[in-house]
């Protein structure tokens, strides 16, 4: 028989979550008593958590399905009523969004380290969603660091492990669990809002292409219901379909430098129509077309710029958000259809408060991020439906709609680098010469052009009125370019800087121009500027998208 059982423990000093949630390296978690301190600290936070519903799941990582077995002997030992488990442990961070808004629980646990490694040496990762369906806001994740550093004392039981690879419906503690299919609403949701008949279409043309890498990871289960069965992809045509443990060794980051494959696959001579794909745990997706890739900032600008082709978004939208690193194009499409762009930080929580509130139906962010107020995270495979919806109206290539769409509305350039495993204290330099600067740059010309602003900025919720400081330091030009320097808030070692470059171009003739070359001396302001190199001694950037 399970009883309740209290265990002593002391508290870790680092349990502090990050812009998403906690993410440590899996050896980090496999600490005594670490995953369970954090979430009795969870748990303390929660005033209606006894009788309430959780959804459980994860991306499929190392450590993903003991991670759930503690938190379901955890969750009975706190009075939970119901737990609602994705089957062998899998969830998507949408489909996990969908379930908690869907089945009106209190709020979902979700088990990803997103797009980093996985696999005993990689990262993992646990994050909490609230009753909207979103990551919970800062309040309560300042509230759970608070608890975890003085936490004594969490609550379990003593139950046999739960099989989570069948459909199944047991209990412990009186808690009921069902272990449900991973797939089923999620897919049911996307069928409700996208034209499937005329997707399914333009998939049984012989001359359509389409390549979607699941990067081992979350989204192959998903894809092989949606894409394959729903919609009649073949199953050549999805790769790395099956989620693995290490993500097959890849580090699933939609991106051009991590989806090789797909990549070499699209811009082949024979290359497909379309291609995507999408993280760890399903919220990100990238998009090309043949011998095309589509920036993540033109993908947000072109998406609202078609939204009222799609079924669900037919009588318009209420507004548009970017975060702020993220290009100004949506900016432009917003003006054209007189609707507000919000500019918020980075991190897709800042997008809630807004979305709740009916203040915007779409956005999205640089970091391979678009989503709409269907559910409250990123999601990876509803921008690809969203992309192939357009296709299945317009019956055009996706360089065409790009090419258009820069026609139409000015073409933003813009890049992003990235300098990876910087020394804390070299990070700290730069950031502390940065703002040292801020005071004196209005007025100073780099580059041609002159910095009208120059800031750290501060973003203010226009719904509950908070404040949230030092979110990226920003030289803001006259004619639009922007030069913005932010350190990551995702990483598990070292520290990241990231320096976002955009310059506005209306002349078409320059539209083809390559990005790098058109960006050129806006990055030899950069650096003359942030001094990240000298002060880093990280002579190249480590990605660059
Ligand atoms: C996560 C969040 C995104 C955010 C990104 C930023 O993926 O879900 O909303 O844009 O982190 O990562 P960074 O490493 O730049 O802090
Ligand atoms: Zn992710």
């Amino acid at each position: 028989m399970s009883k309740v059982i209290l265990v002593e423990t002391s508290p870790f000093l680092d349990q502090k979550p990050g812009t998403s949630g906690l993410r440590k390296q899996v050896t980090v978690f496999q600490q005594e008593n670490y995953l369970e301190n954090f979430v009795q600290s969870v748990f303390d936070c929660l005033k209606e958590l006894k009788g309430s519903t959780l959804v459980v799941g994860g991306d499929g990582r190392y450590y993903n399905r003991e991670a759930i077995q503690i938190i379901i002997s955890m969750a009975a030992a706190n009075g939970v009523e119901k737990l609602l488990i994705g089957q062998a442990g899998i969830l998507s961070t949408p489909a996990v969004s969908h379930l908690i808004r869907k089945y009106k629980a209190l709020g979902g646990i979700i088990l990803s380290a997103s797009h980093n490694p996985g696999g005993k040496d990689g990262d993992f990762g646990i994050k909490y969603n609230a009753s909207n369906g979103g990551p919970a806001p800062e309040s309560l994740t300042d509230k759970v660091f608070a608890n975890s550093k003085s936490i004594s004392q969490y609550k379990t039981t003593n139950n046999d492990a739960i099989d989570l690879e069948q459909l199944s419906h047991s209990s412990v503690l009186g808690m009921q669990i069902e272990v449900i299919d991973s797939v089923a609403d999620y897919a049911d949701l996307m069928e409700s809002l996208f034209d499937f008949g005329k997707i399914r279409d333009l998939m049984a043309k012989p001359e359509f292409g389409i390549c979607f890498d699941a990067m081992s990871a979350v989204t192959g289960p998903y894809a092989t219901e949606i894409l394959g069965n729903r919609l009649g992809v073949s199953a050549n045509n999805i790769i790395r379909a099956v989620p693995l443990e290490d993500f097959g060794g890849g580090h699933p980051d939609p991106n051009l430098a991590h989806a090789k494959e797909l990549v070499e696959r699209m811009f082949a001579n024979n290359a497909p129509a379309f291609g995507a794909a999408s993280d760890g745990d399903g919220d990100r997706n990238m998009i090309l077309g043949a011998n095309c890739y589509v920036t993540p900032s033109d993908s947000l600008a072109i998406l609202a710029a078609n939204a009222h082709l799609i079924p669900a978004y037919k009588d318009g939208l209420t507004g548009v958000a970017r975060s702020m690193p993220t290009s100004q194009a949506v900016d432009r499409v917003a003006e054209r259809l007189n609707l507000t762009s919000y500019e918020t930080p980075t991190g897709w929580k800042f997008f809630g408060n807004l979305l709740d509130a009916n203040k915007i139906t779409l956005c999205g962010e640089e970091s391979f991020g678009t989503g709409s107020d269907h559910v409250r995270e990123k999601d990876g495979l509803w921008a690809v439906l969203f992309w192939l919806n357009i296709l299945a109206v317009k019956q055009q290539s996706i360089k065409e709609i790009v090419s258009e769409h820069w026609k139409e509305y000015g073409r933003n350039f813009y890049t992003r680098h990235d300098f990876e495993g910087v020394e804390t204290e070299d990070a700290d330099k730069v950031f502390t010469h940065l703002e040292s600067l801020l005071e004196k740059s209005a007025g100073k010309k780099y580059a041609g052009r002159t910095i009208s602003i120059a800031d750290n900025f501060t973003y203010h919720d226009p719904i509950d009125a908070s404040v949230s400081t030092n979110q990226g330091i920003r030289f803001l030009f006259e004619d639009g370019a922007r030069i913005i320097f932010r350190k990551s808030g995702t990483g598990t070692s070292g520290a990241t800087i990231r320096l976002y470059i955009e310059h506005f171009e209306s002349n078409a003739a320059k539209f083809e121009d390559e990005t790098q070359e058109v960006l050129r001396d806006l990055l030899e302001a950069a650096e003359e500027i942030g001094q990240v190199k000298a002060l880093t001694g990280k002579v190249i950037a480590d990605v660059i998208t």
